[in-house]
This record gives C-alpha cells, structure tokens and sequence, in this order.
C-alpha cells in the first residue's frame, strides 16, 4: 500500500539544505539524497521516494513496538491535547496519574513514577538522586555510580559518563567524576575461562567494588539485555550473582529498561526475565511507541521516602524539573499503547517471534559460516559477523554496513551495531514491532541471508 500521491522532491531538497541528521556523516549528503521517511502502516513504512520498506529495528532505534499507523493511539493523544496539552509535573494530570497506577502493576515492588522525555534524562534523574541521597544520607560518600562496559546509558554528559562504548563517549570529554567502569558479560567474547561464566562476569563487579572501597559507591546501572552495545543477554548465574553482591555492599541497582521495557523481551521489563529487585528502572522508547516522547524513571517507596523524610529542610526533596515531562500527550499515548498490548497479546506475540527469529538466524548460521555467533531476547535480537570462526576475528564494520546496505537495497531495514565498541562494531540487529507475523519474520531473514550471500558468496 503506497498512499503517497504528491511530488516531495522540495521535502528532500530542503531536508537536504537545513536538516542536521542524528548519528550521521554528511558529506554523504553531497552526492546522495537523505531518506526521508514519509508514512508507515503496522511493520512497513514508506520513503520519499515511494519505496516500501519492512522496518524490522521499529523506527531504527527501537521504538515503535506497537506498529506504525495506529489511529487508537492518535485519538487518545488528540483528545488529550485539545482538553489540557501540559502543565508542570508539579502539578498531577488525569493521564500522568493513570499510566503511573497502570504501569505500577506491571512492576510489583516498585511505587513511584518520575516523568520526563528521553531515556539518557530519565537516567540523569537517577545520577542525580543518587548524589543527593549521598549527601543527605552518606555524609558525602556513596556517590559512584557503576555502569558496564558496552552499555549505554544517554547522549548527555552525564549519561555519556555511564558508556561503556567507547566511541559514543569519544571526544566529548571531559566528563565528570564518580563514574567508574565494570566488565561487561559476554561469553562469546569470554574474559576468563571458567565453567560458571555467569557468576564469573558478576564477581568481576565485586572486585572493582573492593578496589573502589564500597563505601564509595552508590548505584550500579545495568541493561537488561545489552541492546546497541551487541545484543547481549547475561549468562545463567549472573543476575542472582549481581542482585546478592547489591545486597552485600548496600548498592542501589538501576536497570536501564529504555529498549527492553514495555514489551520488547516478551515479558514487561527485561530484569523481570531474571527474578530480580531493582531499585530504580527507567524507561522511554517503547513506553509510548515514539508516539508521544515520554520517559520515566520509576523507584521504590524505599527510594521516595528518603525524599520526604525533613519536610523542614528546604533542600531535601528532590529538586528537578523536566519541562516536558509535564506534556500529557505521553502518558496518554502510553495508556493506549498498554492496552493494545494487552489486548493483542503481544508479549506472547514476542515470546513466539523472537524465538522464530533465533530459529532462522542459527539456520542461517549452518549456511554462512561468517556468523560467529547469534543471541537475543524476545525480539531483540542479533547476529554477530566474524572473519574467523575460529579466532572469531571480528567481521570489518563496512563489510556489516554492506549487509545493512543490501537488505535496505532490497526494502528490509536492519540495524547494526554503530560506532560503538571500536572494532567491534560488527553485529546485525533485528528488533521488528512487536506485531510482527512469522511471514514478516521469514521475510526479514531472508533478506539477510540474500544480503549474506551477495556480500560475502
Ligand atoms: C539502553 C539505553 N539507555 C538510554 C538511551 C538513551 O535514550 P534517549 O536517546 O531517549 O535519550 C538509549 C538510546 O538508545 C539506550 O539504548
């Protein structure tokens, strides 16, 4: 279906004259025309050009869970505006104060909704408590914050301190102190050899505990399931392992829940896949299905009771605002796009179709032996490109942007790991909306093995 009927050459000329892209280079731009990307129904979108695509990475960074076109959802966001369109969240609004009661039974054990309008400022919103509890509480000690190596957290100072990429946080330094780096946990690029990797991994954050002094430190940030740091899902043992070593050296556990939250691994938040207890979870992409900005960082009562405890005190509370975490349109949006996955079944939609994406990826794998490896999580899921199975060299990153070239060529946007790890920017990445059929899925990987096939022979 091609709705487009207008000439939208001026629409590229002056995206072309004025706009400053995310994330890209422009000289590019010299000699080729930006995509501009025009309309989009359910998991297929449209460019300027009238080119259908499937978008299997839900608007490239992972967002539009719910399928592109979804008039309920625009109703529910229009009729809000029209009755109030905004006012600061130190006032309440009708939909702040239903999507946090409806989120909160999501999330048993945790209380408290803190709105904003991006991930890397919902995590800033936890930094910050953290400093603030350091200084109330702590005497001024428990003020690190850990995060891990191929993480990200936000394109902020702040966040961009917590990345664990380092080409993300390159040349935008200096950064402030009281961040300090753990191992990350992938297996298949193992640093120790051991049978209990997963364990392992977790102890690995003990030590830097140890060497830090405990004392020192506040906060633990932790993704999940690693999204464009390489699709990696903790090995068995690791969670309990994290959770237990929190525990011991009273560390608050901050799950950065931006990609996985909201439906993304199957379940409602990915640390739920693992059993565990965060203190604080934040969230933003899927949360409203880009169709509103919304982003929420969400604590314990444990947590929002430290806030509260001198009413006396003029600087004991916490002290932020986010302007736009007052807009109504995202909680309005979120509330809907809740109830189309509830009523859709699409945890259970995920659960099946990322398997099925698993499932054709390590048949592939059979086929191209420059698959050095395949991972994932409900539909958030990846392929790692190598040179040497062996050795597990990793694939040159234009080699994997020709893949990505050549399944975009063919009308199937993917994703891969971008200027991320040096030298490790090497692994597809599929994240379909969450309505995806086992025909979409087919369709997706079949591109890539074509693409595989072209590519490499
Ligand atoms: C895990 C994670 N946290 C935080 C962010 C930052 O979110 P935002 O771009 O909305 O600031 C991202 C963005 O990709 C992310 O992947």
């Amino acid at each position: 279906m091609n709705t487009m009927t207008n000439d939208l050459s001026g629409v590229v000329a002056a995206d072309r004259a004025h706009v400053w892209h995310h994330l890209s280079q422009h000289k590019q731009y010299e000699t080729v025309d930006p995509r501009v990307i025009v309309e989009g129904k359910g998991l297929r979108v449209w460019d300027a050009k009238g080119k259908e695509y499937i978008d299997a990475v839900s608007g490239a960074v992972w967002t539009v869970n719910v399928g592109y076109g979804r008039e309920s959802i625009a109703k529910a966001v229009a009729d809000q505006l029209v009755k109030m369109n905004y006012f600061a969240g130190s006032n309440g609004t009708v939909p702040g104060a239903l999507f946090a009661e409806k989120l909160i039974t999501k999330m048993p054990g945790m209380s408290r909704v803190y709105y904003s309008n991006s991930g890397s400022e919902a995590n800033e919103k936890v930094y910050k408590m953290i400093r603030q509890l350091s200084h109330r509480h702590h005497g001024g000690m428990k003020n690190k914050i850990l995060y891990r190596e191929r993480d990200y957290h936000g394109t902020t100072i702040g966040t961009l301190a917590t990345s664990g990429q380092a080409e993300r946080a390159k040349q935008y330094g200096p950064y402030p102190d009281g961040f300090v780096m753990v191992p990350h946990c992938l297996e298949y690029r193992k640093q120790w050899d051991v049978a209990n990797y997963g364990e392992r991994a977790a102890d690995a954050i003990e030590e830097v505990i140890l060497r830090e002094g405990p004392d020192t430190i506040g906060c633990l940030v932790l993704e999940p399931v690693t999204a464009g740091g390489g699709v990696i899902v903790p090995p068995k043992g690791y969670w309990e392992r994290v959770q237990e070593i929190c525990k011991k050296y009273n560390i608050l556990l901050h799950i950065d829940e931006v990609v996985c939250g909201v439906g993304r691994t199957g379940v409602w938040f990915g640390y739920q896949n693992y059993g565990i207890k965060p203190d604080f979870v934040t969230m933003a992409k899927g949360v409203a299905s880009g169709y509103a900005a919304i982003s929420c960082t969400v604590t314990t009562e444990e947590v929002f009771a430290m806030f509260k405890d001198d009413a006396a005190d003029p600087l004991s509370y916490f002290r932020d605002i986010s302007t736009f975490g007052g807009c109504t349109a995202g909680p309005a949006a979120a509330l809907e796009n809740m109830r189309i996955i509830e009523d859709e079944n699409l945890l259970d939609n995920t659960l099946r179709m990322g398997a099925r994406t698993i499932a054709n990826l390590q048949a592939l794998m059979e086929k191209h032996k420059v698959i050095g490896d395949v991972r994932g999580a409900g539909l958030f899921c990846g392929a790692e490109l190598v040179a040497d199975r062996v050795t597990k060299e990793p694939m040159d990153e234009k080699r994997v942007a020709a893949v990505v070239a050549d399944c975009n060529a063919n009308g199937v946007i993917i994703g891969m790991t971008n200027r991320s790890i040096p030298g490790l920017n090497n692994t597809l990445c599929l994240s379909p909306a969450l309505i995806a059929t086992a025909d979409d899925i087919d369709a997706i990987t079949g591109a890539i093995d074509n693409a595989l096939t072209r590519v490499f022979g």
